[in-house]
């Protein structure tokens, strides 16, 4: 049977760094209050005219390089952003091009803070059916182009940045021990929408808008949609909590992973955690986590990786992949 294999991986963040007691300077908020709420410490931000596909061109070249590929070898092209270059053409064609791709296809995924695992599921129908061979999958934002900076509910949270991975079908045994993506799980429920959304849009205001949150009201939604989610990959193949050697999760709030491992029983050290670094990075945030996990050396061949993500929509997805 053909898996989706993950063969390179890599993220990739703008120089400039924004701390807490930057943003103390510019809202009424404080580094106490941000790190006892969030876990955040910094976060990158993109330089004026950076956008999206640079980002995403830079994890995407990295990600090549990891895997041994060039142009040549990449059939498809899927990038998941809320923050797009332009209204279109999509983000993914822009970085296709830049890159020197020129076969296959391209085009953007929305799925906001759950992109990157709504583009793994994309991505592994896809190479499973044999209709691609080998994809470039990218996570990249700059969310920073759509935070109201006078809000401080919710500027202080989020960052820019991306990340990639290149993802080749191969022909494997199957089972829960063979290397690949065993399992992917997604979500949707549009009634949440009035919780987390952008307050603009080419149709409706001819404006980019600006990110609004309930956040409580996101949070409590998050535990409770990230908990089923994990528990349905684990069900559709069989693996329990115990198995899962690193858990890769979206990175919104250090309370909700430790809250979701909590629940899981599993240990918290074995919880990726950029969100004290990055902040919340939205469709980059899974990617850039797992780039950070196999460059320091912790994720090992043959680990159980549980990915999972939640989002505006609201979006929720989970994906359990052999390394
Ligand atoms: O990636 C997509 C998914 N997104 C998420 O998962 C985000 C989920 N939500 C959260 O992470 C949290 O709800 C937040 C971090 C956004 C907020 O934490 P909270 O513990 O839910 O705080 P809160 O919104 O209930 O606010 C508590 C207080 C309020 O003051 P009052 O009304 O109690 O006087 C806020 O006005 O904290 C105040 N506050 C702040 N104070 C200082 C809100 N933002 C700030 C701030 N600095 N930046």
């Amino acid at each position: 049977m053909i898996r989706s294999v993950i063969t390179g991986c890599a993220g990739h963040l703008p120089d400039r760094v924004l701390t807490n007691a930057d943003l103390a300077a510019m809202v009424d908020t404080s580094d106490e209050w941000i790190v006892a709420r969030t876990g955040i410490r910094q976060r990158h931000i993109a330089a004026e005219g950076e956008t999206t596909s640079d980002l995403a061109v830079q994890a995407a070249t990295k990600a090549m390089e990891a895997a041994g590929v060039g142009a040549d070898d990449i059939d498809l092209i899927v990038v998941a952003t809320a923050t797009p270059d332009n209204t279109f053409p999509a983000t993914a064609t822009t970085v296709q091009s830049r890159l020197g791709v020129r076969k296959g296809a391209a085009f953007d995924i929305q799925a906001v803070c759950s992109g990157f695992i709504y583009g793994l599921a994309t991505v592994d129908n896809f190479l499973k059916a044999g209709q691609f061979d080998r994809a470039l999958l990218i996570g990249a934002e700059t969310f920073s182009r759509i935070l109201d900076w006078e809000d401080r509910t919710t500027c202080v949270l989020f960052g820019d940045g991306a990340g990639a991975v290149v993802v080749e079908g191969q022909e494997t045994a199957g089972g829960n021990d063979a290397p690949g993506v065993l399992t992917t799980h997604i979500h949707a429920d549009g009634r949440h929408h009035d919780l987390l959304y952008v307050d603009g849009g080419p149709s409706k205001t001819q404006t980019v808008g600006h990110l609004r949150m309930s956040g409580k009201e996101v949070f409590k939604h998050a535990v409770t949609n990230l908990s089923a989610v994990i528990n349905e990959a684990l069900d559709a193949t069989g693996l329990q909590a115990d198995d899962i050697d690193w858990v890769v999760p979206h990175q919104a709030n250090k309370r909700i992973l430790d809250g979701t491992a909590r629940k899981f029983g599993l240990d918290p050290d074995k919880v990726v955690v950029t969100v004290d670094r990055h902040g919340n990075t939205s469709a980059a945030s899974v990617p850039l986590a797992l780039a950070h996990a196999i460059g320091d050396g912790r994720i090992k061949k043959g680990d159980l990786l549980l990915l999972e993500a939640m989002g505006g929509g609201f979006t929720w997805g989970s994906s359990l992949v052999r390394w």
